[in-house]
């Protein structure tokens, strides 16, 4: 381990993150953490920043006006593989480096998608709301019939870790499995993964289940919208473990109210923590609250890269996952 620092860098976490992880910040570093798990209002934010070198970003927004208020930043260290929260940009004109953690959330929130997807099929909610309830009364022939997955073609868009990872599970359940990305793999890598490479309006009208693994950006914006759904199967099913506005919400209500989609398995949406109402009235979709990464050891590894990218940073290295290497120039 390395020694403590003569002058501690201030840094600001703006939740109570695991112990492992404030004793490693703690020994190098002058750390203020706020106490309890619930989120800051933008002008705490702010306060807490003032003196600020370093931020550990979990849960909150990283914006221009907060900037403003924080001129020591030198680093945020965002606790997330998605930095959508993060003004980057505007970190990057003033030289504050922006890092992530790729990799250690992979295989965690590619469990959750295919969860969403098993429990969207066979109707997990309903059937755990139907003996709950107790209308368990007697054997039926008809009772809460789902889809099969075996055979069934799933459809990904964005075929980056995560996507791959979901591709694998897909394998193991015997489906056959359409992709559509912006960069491509190799040959040999979609083989092994048996995933075939299509345009996105084959991938609309092929897919019995569709999942999206792509980063919210500019472009990817609404990537479903009414257009989109419209081209997909009644009984198809929309996964989403991405990013909310990469739906359009009131469209997808839409669609799944007029039966032109099966139904949906969610764990991301619009304008979180709010769930449009109409996905909350509908039975056929499976809400989760951005759960994703949210395994102790996920959350742990993700905390620990994170506060690894921040001491880097601090230390005038470069940071395992930096984002914005413009920052440096
Ligand atoms: C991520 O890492 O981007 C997850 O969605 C957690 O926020």
């Amino acid at each position: 381990m390395r020694g403590k620092l003569l002058t501690q860098p201030k840094v600001f976490i703006p939740r109570p993150l695991q112990p492992q992880v404030v004793e490693r910040v703690a020994f190098r570093c002058e750390l203020t953490m706020h106490p309890h798990d619930e989120p800051l209002t933008a002008p705490q934010l702010a306060e807490a920043c003032r003196e600020a070198e370093g931020v550990v970003a979990c849960g909150m927004r990283v914006t221009q006006e907060l900037l403003e208020h924080a001129p020591h930043l030198r680093v945020v260290a965002n606790v997330g593989v998605g930095y959508d929260n993060i003004d980057v940009a505007a970190c990057t004109r003033r030289r504050i480096m922006v890092t992530n953690t790729p990799g250690v959330l992979t295989e965690a929130t590619a469990d959750l998608a295919f969860g969403l997807l098993m429990a969207v099929a066979r109707r997990l909610v309903e059937c755990d709301r139907y003996v709950r309830e107790g209308h368990w009364q007697s054997s039926r022939w008809e009772l809460l019939w789902g889809s099969d997955l075996h055979g069934k073609t799933l459809g990904i868009f964005g075929l980056g870790r995560i996507g791959q990872a979901v591709a694998r599970r897909a394998r193991g359940f015997s489906m056959r499995i359409l992709h559509h990305s912006l960069d491509r793999l190799t040959q040999a890598q979609e083989q092994e993964l048996g995933a075939q490479f299509v345009d996105p309006e084959t991938l609309l009208r092929e897919a019995d289940f569709l999942s999206l693994h792509v980063p919210l950006t500019p472009q990817t914006h609404h990537l479903i919208g009414s257009r989109e759904l419209a081209m997909m199967k009644p009984t198809a099913f929309l996964i989403n473990a991405a990013r909310g506005k990469v739906v359009d919400e009131a469209a997808l209500v839409e669609a799944l109210r007029s039966k032109q989609i099966a139904g949906a398995g969610l764990d991301v949406f619009e304008n979180e923590p709010q769930v449009h109402p109409g996905l909350l009235a509908l039975p056929n979709v499976v809400l989760a609250p951005h759960v994703g990464s949210a395994t102790s050891e996920t959350r742990l590894a993700m905390a620990m890269l994170a506060a690894d990218n921040l001491l880097a940073a601090l230390d005038g290295k470069r940071p395992p996952n930096l984002v914005n290497p413009e920052a440096l120039e």
